[in-house]
């Protein structure tokens, strides 16, 4: 079992990455005497449910699958159940799912009776090697990405690779776009390994996904140790994010997987910093056609500019009126542009 540890300044904690880990949760989770409660939607629970059997001692909150549970009305409805069923202060919740369970869990545990610990166990590849990292929970008002939300860090991050099997080919691609993303963003050395070892990625090559589930949870905590409320460094985790996260608000999270949004936002946002003159030819070159080969279409010519422009202002980094891009200007590295509408859309 390989360990990534993340150091922030009031609580530290494990991530522990392996194949078959989670066959022993009872060993790896210090349940505590207290009512615990397990949090998975129901594509999860149809798989892996079973497994969980031999875990005993918790009760199990069922979720929907989907972005739309990203919501206050299923917030209300969990922290209703936990109630009800008597959790309390000294609680765990299990966050037990892809990034839409990690976030939604995560936010409850955040503020039932003013924050209760929970550990995150997640079974999506972006999940894995993202959103179950770092902290950050929360859920979509309006179709506006997490604009509810708190920090509230887990007690430990426990992520078994064997999960990935069963993702749908379609997930795997959603997370395969975060992992480039890192690669961007801090790593040029790691990009060069993703665009050599792509084939193995879309075939879930356990040895392969260990290294690379485990580089990005490194790269992760090295970003979160320095700056975990996001005041500066933290920020260059949003590649892509401004034009991904208009993308899904204006198709109501209907269209995209968060990692397809992702994959097209750093394909717009990197020619945009071609336009800027902030990257050089070549290395444009070689991240476009990269995301070009991944086969999604990055065509997002049909969405009017005002209305992108609209959904890019909620963005929560933006400043007076600005919209925040995080923009490649060289190998591994990135720099944050505020932009008005005419540089962004070349008026
Ligand atoms: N908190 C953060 O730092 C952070 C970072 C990145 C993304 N996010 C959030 O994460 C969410 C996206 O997460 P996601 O991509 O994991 O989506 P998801 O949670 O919706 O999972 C995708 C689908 O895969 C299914 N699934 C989960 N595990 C499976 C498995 N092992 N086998 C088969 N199917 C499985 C789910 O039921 C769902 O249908 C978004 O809401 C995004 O905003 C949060």
């Amino acid at each position: 079992m390989e360990k990534v540890r993340i150091d922030l300044n009031e609580n530290s904690y494990d991530i522990l990455i392996g194949t078959n880990i989670s066959n022993d949760l009872n060993v790896l989770i210090d349940k505590g005497s207290e009512h615990n409660f397990i949090i998975t939607d129901k594509n999860v629970d149809r798989l892996y449910g079973s497994s969980l059997d031999t875990f005993g001692g918790y009760d199990k909150i069922v979720i929907e699958p989907g972005e739309d549970s990203k919501s206050i009305h299923v917030v209300t409805d969990i922290l209703e159940q936990m109630l009800n069923k008597g959790a309390s202060r000294k609680s765990k919740v299990i966050a037990f799912g892809g990034g839409v369970v990690g976030d939604l869990a995560g936010f409850c545990s955040a503020i039932y009776m003013r924050g209760i610990s929970f550990i995150q166990v997640p079974t999506t590849l972006l999940s894995q090697i993202d959103s179950s990292v770092g902290g950050k929970t929360g859920i979509n008002l309006l179709h506006c990405k997490n604009s509810v939300g708190a920090f509230h860090q887990p007690d430990k991050v426990i992520i078994d690779i064997r999960f990935l099997h069963t993702l749908p080919s379609r997930e795997l691609l959603s997370g395969i776009g975060e992992i480039i993303k890192y690669g961007i963003i801090y790593d040029y050395k790691f990009l060069k390994y993703i665009i050599e070892n792509i084939d193995e990625i879309k075939k879930c090559n356990d040895e392969i996904m260990l290294y690379v589930v485990k580089r990005c949870c490194e790269i992760k905590a090295e970003i979160v140790s320095q700056d975990e409320k996001e005041k500066g460094l933290r920020k260059i985790l949003n590649f892509g994010h401004t034009i991904g996260h208009a993308l899904e608000g204006i198709t109501g999270f209907s269209k995209y997987t968060h990692g397809e949004a992702v994959i097209i936002g750093m394909y717009h946002e990197t020619i945009m910093a071609r336009r800027l003159g902030l990257i050089d030819e070549k290395y444009a070159e070689e991240i476009l056609s990269f995301l070009e080969d991944l086969n999604i279409n990055l065509d997002i010519g049909g969405y009017p500019d005002s209305e992108l422009h609209r959904w890019m202002l909620k963005d929560k980094k933006n400043i007076e009126g600005k919209v925040s891009f995080i923009l490649p200007v060289r190998e591994g590295q990135v720099s944050e542009v505020l932009l008005d509408e005419d540089e962004i859309f070349l008026k």
